[in-house]
């Protein structure tokens, strides 16, 4: 029996922060949709109180989503989770996000306050919340550069006042796996009630740990990961969906797992990218275009004899239904005589060489041979004979 994580995806909110990444309503119900059919545990839905535009997108996804929790972003300011308890009165599981920052460099520069304000106004926003709704999820802004002591007594005084998740974010992702990891352990060791509670990773991948931080977090003891597709987020994004999901279905041996059905995130990825106008870099983790793509002869021969040879991850468990072997010049012959089966054309072996020298000549001048382009050297190598 695995752990069960929990999926919080932050897509259209954190994601959607992303200068021209902006949705209209009606295209954040589509995601919305999409979210659920993937298997979300939780839509954080917007910041209500930033705009009219995010108020109406966290109603009218309210009414159209069942399933999954449906979140709504707050400061610790009473206005701002008055506003946002008024966006959710439809969703059938809301929850508020209500939080303050928590390094000293916020509570310093962002604040010009004291630690014991700040832990004043936590415990102050969260107990008002808890007047709306019964889930309250607090977040400690930069804890992944608050002291953990100071972050212990935080987290214990917003436990105390109802917070039924804790979420730990690395705003800047600055934090080391290890760091992040030992955060995490160090609150569940220290802090009394943690235990009633779950505890959230809220990575950003400024160094391009975001997904590391999340899986120690996880493995430490944090059972929400929040996350968004593709990665999407403020500067350098934030953790993404498909890659924690995956890593937890690849690494079986660690017990834990998501409600995802993963055949839809290809789908997803590619939904979010043009609505989006976001492209995914050919090389990312899982969804980019090469992520399941053999180029180099050694590689091809090994798959085609094998997958488990050079593949993690069977391409279809993530809704990939697309030949994998791509046709270049370092092809070998392995590779063209499977295109050609998949294509109904069988060759002798002779012919296959033949039709080999013609390929090679024509992957010199062209990138990448398609469908078409092994048509036409199988149709004219015919003709030749
Ligand atoms: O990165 C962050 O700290 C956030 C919080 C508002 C949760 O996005
Ligand atoms: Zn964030």
């Amino acid at each position: 029996m695995s752990d069960r994580l929990f999926i919080f995806d932050t897509t259209l909110r954190d994601g959607e922060q992303v200068p021209g990444c902006q949705l209209n309503t009606v295209e954040k119900i589509e995601v919305a949709k999409a979210l659920e059919a993937l298997g979300v545990d939780v839509i954080e839905a917007g910041f209500p109180v930033s705009s009219p535009g995010d108020f109406n997108s966290v109603v009218e996804i309210s009414k159209a989503v069942t399933w999954p929790t449906i979140c709504a972003l707050t400061r610790a300011v009473e206005n701002d989770i008055r506003v946002a308890a008024e966006a959710l009165k439809y969703a059938k599981h809301p929850r508020i996000h209500t939080g303050i920052g928590t390094s000293d460099y916020h509570i310093k520069y962002k604040f010009n306050s004291t630690r014991d304000d700040i832990l004043e106004r936590a415990v102050g926003a969260v107990s008002f919340a808890k007047k709306f709704v019964e889930d309250v999820q607090f977040y400690a802004e930069d804890a992944g550069r608050t002291e953990n002591e100071y972050l212990a007594r935080v987290v214990e005084a917003v436990i105390r006042a109802g917070a039924t998740v804790i979420n730990i974010p690395d705003t800047t992702g600055y934090c080391l796996p290890s760091e992040f990891g030992a955060k995490i352990k160090y609150l569940i060791d220290n802090v009394e009630g943690i235990d009633k509670v779950v505890i959230a990773t809220h990575c950003h991948n400024d160094l391009g740990m975001a997904t590391a931080n999340t899986v120690t977090g996880i493995v430490n003891g944090a059972r929400q990961a929040e996350v968004t597709i593709n990665g999407i987020g403020e500067r350098a994004g934030n953790t993404s969906l498909e890659e924690v999901v995956m890593t937890f279905r690849s690494h079986k041996d660690l017990g834990i797992d998501t409600n995802i059905n993963a055949t839809k995130i290809t789908g997803i990825s590619r939904m979010v990218s043009s609505l989006m106008n976001m492209p995914v870099q050919p090389n990312k983790a899982i969804v980019g275009r090469n992520a399941f793509a053999h180029s180099s002869g050694i590689h091809q021969d090994g798959v085609l004899k094998n997958r488990e040879s050079y593949e993690i991850i069977d391409p279809k468990d993530v809704g990939i239904d697309e030949n994998s072997i791509v046709l270049t010049a370092r092809s070998g012959r392995a590779a063209l005589k499977h295109r050609l089966h998949v294509l109904g054309i069988e060759l002798s072996p002779a012919d296959l060489d033949k039709a080999y020298e013609a390929f090679l000549k024509l992957a010199d001048r062209k990138k990448e041979i398609n469908d078409d382009d092994v048509l036409m050297i199988a149709g004219a190598h015919r003709k030749a004979l």
